[in-house]
């Protein structure tokens, strides 16, 4: 008999009471890490695409039409939490199937317009594939919500070749982003109750957001003549989604 058998680990779940060798769970940790790796990669990625974009328009237009990105990867609690709502099975396959925000990107752009462009520019590129595409600018959430959300496949290249990875990439305009911000406060300030006069409020905050959004381009496009829209018809893609 081994003197110094292994330590287990007991886990319940649904199915009972799981029981883990130490090296069982070191496995489950690193195919995990592996998981997380190629999203972080996909981020590295898409990143890198609009920062090319960024600075070619900055070079050769003088106009950069990016205020800020930023990105994550959806910490472990909230994919497990996220995957529980949506009644996902378990396995990393089905995750990586159905849940398409695990990788994160947010371009906040001076104007609507460059939104749009944006977005163009990245779906016209021949190595990006355009899963899905929900446009909250055109077509408000009730809650008076605005973002161009596009769900992107690009590849990554690994040792043991390419894979495709999934990414969400919010389009919005820094107003919208201002006001997504304190919507986002108030709604889990209120556990997603939020009081009446409230939503009527964020309702309105999101109209005015609007509209100073669409005053601002067109003062942008008064100040600056023929060079405010400097941005080249991107090729092979309409902005129409
Ligand atoms: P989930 O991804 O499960 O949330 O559902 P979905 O795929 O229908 O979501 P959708 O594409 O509409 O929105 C995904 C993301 O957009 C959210 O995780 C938020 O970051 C953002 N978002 C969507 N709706 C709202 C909103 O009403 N308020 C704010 N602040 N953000 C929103
Ligand atoms: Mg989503």
């Amino acid at each position: 008999m081994d003197p110094h058998p292994a330590p287990m680990l007991s886990v319940i779940t649904d199915e009972g009471l799981a029981t883990f060798t130490p090296e069982q769970l070191r496995s489950m940790r690193d195919e995990f890490q592996q998981f997380v790796l190629q999203y972080q990669f996909g981020l590295r990625e898409i990143e890198t695409k609009l920062g090319i974009l960024r600075d070619e328009f900055q070079l050769t237009h003088d106009y950069n039409p990016i205020e800020h990105v930023s990105s994550r990867v959806k910490s472990a609690d909230s994919l497990v939490d996220k995957v529980l709502r949506k009644g996902v099975a378990g396995d990393f396959e089905s995750v990586r199937a159905n849940i398409t925000d695990i990788a994160g990107v947010r371009v906040t752009c001076s104007f609507v317009k460059d939104a749009y462009r944006l977005f163009d520019l990245l779906a016209a590129q021949d190595d990006i594939t355009v899963l899905e595409v929900k446009d909250y600018i055109a077509t408000p959430k009730r809650n008076g919500y605005k973002s161009l959300h596009a769900i992107l496949a690009v590849p990554v290249f690994l040792s043991t070749g390419r894979v495709a990875v999934t990414v969400e990439v919010q389009f919005r305009t820094i107003a919208m982003d201002f006001w997504a911000s304190l919507e986002h406060k108030i709604y889990y300030k209120y556990a997603g109750i939020v009081p009446d006069g409230l939503v009527a409020e964020l309702k309105d905050a999101a109209d005015s957001a609007a509209l100073l959004d669409a005053r601002m381009e067109r003062l942008h496009d008064e100040l600056h003549g023929s060079r405010a829209t400097p941005l080249p018809p991107a090729p092979g893609r309409l902005s129409a989604v």
